[in-house]
């Protein structure tokens, strides 16, 4: 019933270059080793390492440290430099960026519990989001809040046994619109409308005209597993989507 874009996360080998007409999505497990994890802590910056001090659950901790140290190894693979060389930049909403180097490389990171999820563009705004299906949440109190009347409605018709999967699908596809804007949830989640007419599957790729009216957008479901949903959005159109998987290098 699900209709993602079907992707083979075998698409993409380190080391092909990225185009002005590309996104690269890569996927890892932030389940690494002990001595990665030590490699990573070793790179990270004094705020990276202060916000996971502040991590209190120590899988939890070992987890961010693994999506900071994901994040500087993939990125300085494309800009051949060493992980621990990255400096990043924020927005007022906190989304990172490149500082300095390579401005033009952009990016954007989603994390759920064992998965790990960056997608990269040039010179264009992007967002990813990935989220895992959790049977037991109660998405039936928060749809009325979040989404739109439309969604909601859209929701409502479907068989129930759909419901929850088209409530991430949903969900998704709004917050990595929401991250290629940068301002996350400062936005009004219940103000855009993803739902596409009434079907909620869409096509794999949605053109999509963002609050402003000016600007295209693109969302594109991503086959992920059948417990994880994920949504990469991107900004214009015309984008080729690569996959990879990303190993311990
Ligand atoms: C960005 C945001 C949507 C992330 O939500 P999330 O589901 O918890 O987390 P995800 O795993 O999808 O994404 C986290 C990553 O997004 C990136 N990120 C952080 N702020 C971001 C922003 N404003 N826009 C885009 N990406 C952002 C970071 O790389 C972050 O990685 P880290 O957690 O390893 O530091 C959320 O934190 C947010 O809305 N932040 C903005 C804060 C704000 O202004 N809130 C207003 C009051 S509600």
């Amino acid at each position: 019933m699900r209709r993602e874009l079907t992707v083979n996360w075998h698409d993409l080998q380190p080391g092909r270059a990225l185009s002005r007409d590309t996104v690269h999505i890569w996927r890892a497990s932030l389940d690494i080793s002990k001595s990665l994890i030590n490699y990573i802590e070793a790179t990270l910056s004094a705020d990276e390492l202060a916000h996971i001090a502040g991590v209190r659950s120590s899988p939890a901790r070992l987890r961010n440290i693994a999506a900071y140290g994901l994040r500087r190894m993939i990125l300085a693979h494309y800009m051949n430099i060493d992980p621990g060389e990255l400096r990043f930049s924020y927005n007022a909403y906190g989304k990172p960026a490149l500082a300095s180097q390579m401005t033009e490389l952009c990016f954007n990171v989603s994390h759920s519990a064992d998965q790990f999820i960056l997608a990269l563009a040039l010179d264009s705004a992007i967002g990813v989001d990935i989220e895992r299906i959790d049977a037991r949440f109660p998405w039936q109190e928060i749809v009325s809040h979040w989404f739109t009347p439309n969604e909601n409605t859209v929701l409502q018709s479907l068989p129930s046994e759909f419901q929850r999967n088209a409530f991430y699908t949903l969900w998704t596809r709004k917050e990595a619109y929401m991250k290629a804007c940068g301002q996350g949830f400062s936005l009004k989640m219940n103000q855009i409308d993803v739902s596409f007419g009434s079907d909620v599957w869409g096509n794999a790729i949605n053109a999509f005209k963002a609050l402003d009216g000016d600007t295209t957008w693109e969302l594109h479901d991503l086959e992920f597993s059948s417990d994880y949903a994920a949504t990469v959005a991107i900004q214009n159109n015309g984008w080729s989507l690569y996959f990879g998987q990303w190993e311990d290098h």
